[in-house]
């Protein structure tokens, strides 16, 4: 029988948001479109999400931390990368590309790498009224970077809009899928 070809491989960077307990609502919807899932959570994220339950969603382990040289790499390289939920913190060490976590370290070299990312912001008005921060999205929109998200207020109200990661990096829905 021929080999199944391989399928997209989507990163999910998770950052350490309150939102973040959803982030299953993301991997499903882009499993459900066909690609395959691995996700890169920044240590604090950690604390916020349900590793055993990811890890058998995805069918990969969650990255935190860099692994050892001469250790196989545990994830296939990105052909997109989805940073949902994008906290004020690695957004604006991102722009300024520091690189301190392996979330960090992947989203500094996707630029070079040339991988499509895109990126939902989750934080409060008082984090997003702070100068830095409108600097650093400006930044990563000069960058490439597709910049989602919704105004603050939103997010109380409305929820968290997971699947524009996937419209915003054209992860289109798959016909009869
Ligand atoms: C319950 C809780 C919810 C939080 N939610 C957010 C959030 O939505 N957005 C944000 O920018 N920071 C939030 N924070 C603060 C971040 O966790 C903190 O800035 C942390 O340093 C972010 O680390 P990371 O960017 O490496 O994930 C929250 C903290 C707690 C304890």
């Amino acid at each position: 029988m021929p080999d199944q070809p391989r399928k997209p491989f989507l990163y999910v960077v998770v950052c350490a948001s309150g939102v973040a307990p959803g982030v299953g609502t993301l991997i499903t919807a882009a499993r459900e479109r066909q690609w395959d899932v691995g996700v890169v959570a920044t240590p604090l994220a950690l604390g916020f999400i349900d590793a055993a339950a990811i890890e058998a969603r995805t069918g990969h382990p969650i990255r935190s931390a860099w692994r050892r040289p001469g250790d196989p790499r545990p994830l296939p390289d990105p052909d997109a990368i989805a940073v949902a939920p994008a906290t004020f913190n690695t957004i604006n060490k991102w722009a300024a590309g520091i690189s301190d976590t392996l979330a960090l370290g992947i989203l500094c070299e996707a630029y070079g790498a040339g991988v499509p990312t895109a990126v939902l912001p989750c934080l409060s008005t008082a984090q997003a009224a702070h100068p830095a921060y409108r600097r650093s999205l400006d930044t990563l929109r000069e960058m490439g970077v597709r910049v989602g998200g919704q105004d603050p207020d939103q997010l109380t109200s409305g929820g968290f809009r997971w699947e524009e990661a996937l419209d915003l990096l054209d992860i289109r829905p798959v016909a009869g899928g």
